[in-house]
């Protein structure tokens, strides 16, 4: 066997984290579920789950990372014994189910971007201004429609996916540390930026109330399908129940602080998700959709494109951000394919290249029918993160709590020193209350899906 690489830098590590869990999950996905669930009451329900469940998760991903400096089904199956490799195999399941949506969501990215170079967002949406009046729906969501499908999402579907396999393909150092390093804060800035204009919109207000005053009774009425819909949001968006974590803890060295590095990946890629939220909601009122819900798969892009058509300087902010959100897509679908590639790689022997270009191929034609009608993405996202992801966080919670605890909190404890009963009191979490709420989600899960 080849000697195994590491992350290049000790910044490495924390950068491809962040790289893979910030990404559509935040700027695409969390808006619409979020006006889904209906707002607040969502937000609420999500916040509370990343806080208690995606913490405690993340950190036992980690810890079977690097603990078995394996592939997510290698190492399963070196923890738990031969029967796990079957949860390892619903891992690699999970991680085609995902990229292959995910790629033809990031083509509409870079659809978006190129639109943005063809000519100004405000002069594309008058192109839709006549026929949006005679349906009575926003001249932007039209523009999604017609996007969305067809032959051009096909086509950025297959750019996407051949960028994607490129980078996997060269490896770890070259591929991955490289691409995450700029664009994160070029997000964060993009998006601070957008947060301070949305606040002069005339009916920003209705956006902040919609988005930030929950009503504790909408809770209590809808916790059967708030609770799965948050949970798959918080796992997809902390790159959570597939392996992508164990797989880049397996790179790591010991002198890592893993619940430091636990808690700035996940304030992160919250902070991100939040501020998304604060932008795409005040825009919605103002333009007068005032059912957030009915925004679906677009909202983002019918929201920006509304904005970009307004601000001034919105050209060229649109194309900054289409294209940054793009980006941070890749690094993302980077993690997806890494998952996959290094368990054909570790397991089969195969050469990274091959195994990097045949699992690729494989997942590529699996996204060709969401490029022809939507119905399959919801099919495709709603497995993968109510059912799919839920049920292997609920399998790694059962390994780490209740099969290796003793190792597990050894390993938590490098790089962080003697836990003492911290560490006892994450074990014990993550086998009661954790593992019911996973046994509970996951069933209304099922049942709703
Ligand atoms: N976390 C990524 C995002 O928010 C998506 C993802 C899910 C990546 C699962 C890897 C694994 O866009
Ligand atoms: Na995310």
């Amino acid at each position: 066997m080849v000697e195994r690489e590491t992350w290049a830098t000790r910044t490495g590590f924390i950068l491809a984290a962040v790289g893979s869990a910030v990404g559509l999950g935040n700027i695409w996905r969390f808006p619409f579920v979020t006006g889904e669930g209906g707002g607040a009451a969502f937000l609420l329900v999500y916040l509370l789950f990343v806080a208690l469940v995606g913490f405690p998760a993340i950190l036992v991903e980690f810890v079977v990372g690097r603990k078995t400096e394996r592939n997510p089904v290698g190492a399963l199956i070196e923890l738990g014994g031969n029967a796990w490799k079957y949860v390892g195999g619903i891992f690699i399941v999970t991680g085609f189910v995902i990229l292959s949506f995910y790629s033809v969501v990031a083509g509409w990215f870079i659809r978006y971007f190129l639109e943005g170079l063809r000519g100004s967002y405000a002069s594309h949406l008058a192109g839709y201004e006549d026929a949006a009046a005679e349906v009575g729906e926003p001249a932007a969501l039209l523009m999604f429609g017609d996007l969305s499908v067809g032959l051009d999402a096909f086509f950025f579907h297959t750019i996407f996916m051949a960028v994607t396999i490129g980078v996997v393909a060269l490896g770890i150092r070259q591929g991955i540390e490289l691409a995450v390093k700029v664009m994160v804060p070029a997000i964060v800035v993009l998006l601070v930026g957008m947060a301070v204009w949305v606040f002069t919109l005339p009916e920003a207000g209705a956006g902040y109330e919609y988005y930030l005053s929950p009503e504790f009774g909408v809770i209590a009425d809808n916790w059967m399908e708030l609770l799965p819909a948050a949970a798959g949001q918080a796992f997809f968006t902390l790159s959570l129940g597939m392996g992508v974590m164990i797989t880049y803890a397996s790179y790591l060295g010991e002198d890592r602080n893993l619940a430091k590095d636990g808690t700035a990946i996940i304030g992160f890629d919250t902070g991100i998700a939040f501020l998304t939220g604060l932008v795409v909601f005040p825009i919605f009122f103002s333009a007068g959709i005032t059912e957030p819900g009915d925004g679906g798969p677009g909202a983002i892009f019918v929201s920006m494109t509304e904005a970009f058509a307004t601000i001034p300087g919105g050209h060229l902010i649109g194309l900054l951000f289409f294209g940054t959100v793009a980006i941070a897509a890749l690094s993302s679908a980077i993690s997806l394919l890494e998952v996959v590639t290094a368990y054909v790689i570790d397991e089969k022997g195969v050469e990274r290249w091959k195994a990097a270009l045949g699992m690729g191929g494989v997942i590529y034609l699996l996204g060709v029918p969401v490029t022809y009608d939507l119905i399959f993405l919801d099919l495709l996202d709603g497995f993968a993160d109510g059912v799919l992801l839920v049920f292997g966080a609920l399998m790694l919670v059962i390994l780490v709590g209740w099969i290796t605890p003793k190792l597990a909190v050894r390993e938590l404890e490098k790089g962080i020193g003697d836990l003492g009963s911290l560490g006892t009191a994450w074990i014990w979490a993550i086998r009661v209350p954790i593992l019911v709420v996973l046994v509970v989600t996951l069933a209304l899960g099922v049942v709703e899906y």
